[in-house]
């Protein structure tokens, strides 16, 4: 996964600025390297400026031009070096590309380019195309150049291409977001809306199969397939410029925790009609399937939960072990993807071959315009806003807040289900304060030179033990390992020494004293036992006291892991935003 940005016509004759600045808010979606081009005013020849390393704090020294790309990299071929990064110029250096996604036919594009001469400079697939434009620009439009490169180029792909001659910038999409910003006189083109969302909150997401043309003068749409013109229609999309700043909190990921008071309790208030119809479905078929990928896929775990409660069998997998189980979907079959950026590469396969055996698909997702979105044939919109950092934490809890619901309409308490979201909301208000802060602050410092921890919770308070794992794994780099307490007598209990660091969730439910009698054999083993629940105990050494909120307990347990990942990161020096090695969203298998 990579950032694209460009702008037509900048305001200020600034645009390689403004491009700078809209990077920076893409820079969740690849940090390894960035790069910028434009045409400086009065100039021909493209001006480029590349780096390693994070944009946060760049700055650029390129000229005043109304017309400028860039890109934020997180690289798949060519390591991570100045001449990798992107954009990548043509032989002539009138043409500049970016790119989201793999060529997976690069080799064989560019040993034909080779022998007609073009001389590549990177590692990249990404090179090929536009050495490609040029090949075909020697006899053709520009436009039609760049639409049959894309035809050419094998794999899901997003580019965009800054033309210095006409200067315009096209842009192609197959399974790569790409969003188009119209502002007055002034046009952004990005993989998300945040880098534009300072100018414009009027968009129009690119489908598969679908091409733009920026110049000075406007927009127009075009099917890449035929070149054909098609109708630009634009939405308006409720997003605030607050909602893609970081509002005063050192970090994305803290701010994106403490908005859960919020996020949660308005899953009750969206979705209405389309929960009702996605819950009517499951009443008559009960044949309800759940695939996710990483947190999304903890989310399914803790649903499939609510789903028995209410006398559902649901399934579970995670998205990249479905295929073998495709088979056993078929038109009785309600499958539920569920994913963050709707982007998720595994997560869409495992849609399509859900739909392909006729199964329904709904979709519960958080960004807006994603590929999940329209292939579903139901969606469940999360609501969270934009989620920013890297780490998920508020759409984990507004997917499962949803689900919750979905699962509680099936079984007809859809009133109650949404009262007690009310009421979570109303705790989480007064709970989720400095004090916690303090209290989860003091925890970290206390455990911070740990460099492994395991976790157990049953029931409910399994699925929220591997997300809590997760949240301290992403965001600290330290070996937190969850397990089932049912498992700990089966192996994983000789893992246990004198002062190994054990957490412990639970909630005041039918398996309580199970797990804690779990936590027992934790610390006769010499375990440090630090119970995350809303109770005291005796088998706890030390305890974070969540609310009570029945059932929904596990969010706030969640909420405790997810402050914690962050503080142990701070404490080890690490960019809780932005972790190492990761990206925002899989878009690649
Ligand atoms: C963890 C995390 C990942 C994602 C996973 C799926 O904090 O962010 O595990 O949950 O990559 O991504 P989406 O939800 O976009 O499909």
């Amino acid at each position: 996964m990579c950032g694209i940005f460009a702008v037509v016509n900048d305001k200020h004759n600034s645009s390689a600025q403004t491009v700078l600045e809209g990077l920076k808010k893409l820079e969740y979606r690849g940090y390894d390297s960035w790069g910028i081009a434009m045409k400086p005013k009065g100039g021909q020849v493209l001006q480029v400026e590349k780096h390693i390393g994070k944009i946060g704090q760049a700055s650029t020294s390129l000229p005043a031009g109304s017309i400028a790309i860039g890109h934020t990299r997180w690289a798949t071929h060519g390591g991570v070096t100045d001449t990798n990064a992107h954009p990548h110029l043509d032989c002539t250096k009138q043409i500049a590309v970016l790119h989201n996604g793999i060529v997976e036919n690069y080799q064989e594009l560019k040993a034909k380019l080779l022998t007609q001469g073009h001389v590549f400079i990177s590692e990249t697939d990404t090179e090929v195309i536009a050495h490609l434009i040029e090949e075909k620009q020697k006899t053709a439009k520009i436009e039609t150049a760049v639409f049959e490169t894309f035809k050419e180029l094998a794999g899901s792909n997003a580019i965009a291409v800054l033309d210095s001659k006409t200067e315009s910038v096209i842009a192609c999409r197959n399974g790569s977001p790409l969003v188009v910003g119209m502002g007055k006189d002034d046009y952004y083109l990005a993989s998300d809306v945040p880098a534009f969302l300072k100018f414009t909150n009027a968009v129009h997401f690119l489908l598969d199969g679908e091409a733009v043309i920026l110049t000075k003068t406007g927009v127009s749409l075009h099917d890449v397939e035929t070149h054909e013109k098609k109708n630009l229609v634009t939405q308006h999309l409720d997003w605030k410029v607050e909602d893609a700043e970081k509002g005063g909190f050192p970090h994305f990921l803290l701010k994106e925790i403490m908005e859960q008071k919020k996020t949660i309790p308005k899953t009750s208030q969206i979705n209405g009609e389309e929960l009702k119809k996605v819950a009517d479905k499951i009443k008559i078929h009960k044949k309800v399937v759940m695939v996710a990928c990483g947190t999304a896929f903890y989310c399914a775990l803790a649903a499939k939960y609510f789903f028995a409660q209410s006398g559902v069998q649901a399934q579970t997998y995670p998205a990249y072990e479905f295929l073998p189980f495709a088979k056993f979907c078929d038109k009785d079959t309600v499958f539920i993807a569920i994913s963050q950026s709707g982007e998720t590469a595994d997560t869409l396969i495992a849609a399509r071959n859900a739909k392909k055996a006729g199964a329904y698909v709904v979709a519960v997702i958080n960004a807006r315009g994603s590929t999940l979105e329209r292939l579903a044939d139901s969606t469940l919109l999360v609501g969270a806003g934009p989620e920013i950092a890297v780490v998920s934490t508020k759409a984990f809890t507004s997917q499962l807040a949803t689900l919750y619901l979905l699962a509680h309409d099936v079984g007809g308490n859809i009133v109650t289900a949404q009262k007690n979201l009310k009421h979570l909301g109303q705790v989480l208000e007064g709970w989720l304060n400095q004090t916690l802060l303090d209290k989860v602050i003091a925890l970290a410092k206390n455990i911070l030179s740990h460099e492994d921890m395991y976790l157990i919770g049953k029931h409910l308070n399994y699925p929220s033990t591997l997300e809590f794992a997760l949240k301290i794994k992403e965001a600290s780099y330290i070996h937190a390992e969850p397990f089932a307490a049912g498992e700990l007598k089966h192996g994983v209990i000789s893992l246990i020494q004198k002062g190994t660091i054990c957490f412990v969730l639970a909630g005041n439910d039918e398996v309580k004293n199970e797990v804690l009698s779990s936590a027992a054999e934790l610390r006769a083993r010499g375990g440090y036992i630090i119970g995350i629940a809303p109770f005291q105990a005796t088998e706890f050494d030390t305890t974070i006291q969540t609310p009570d909120v029945g059932d929904l307990t596990l969010f706030p347990n969640v909420i405790v892991g997810q402050l914690l990942g962050y503080f142990l990161g701070v404490g080890r020096g690490t960019d809780p935003d932005k972790p190492r090695n990761l990206a925002k969203s899989v878009t690649v298998k």
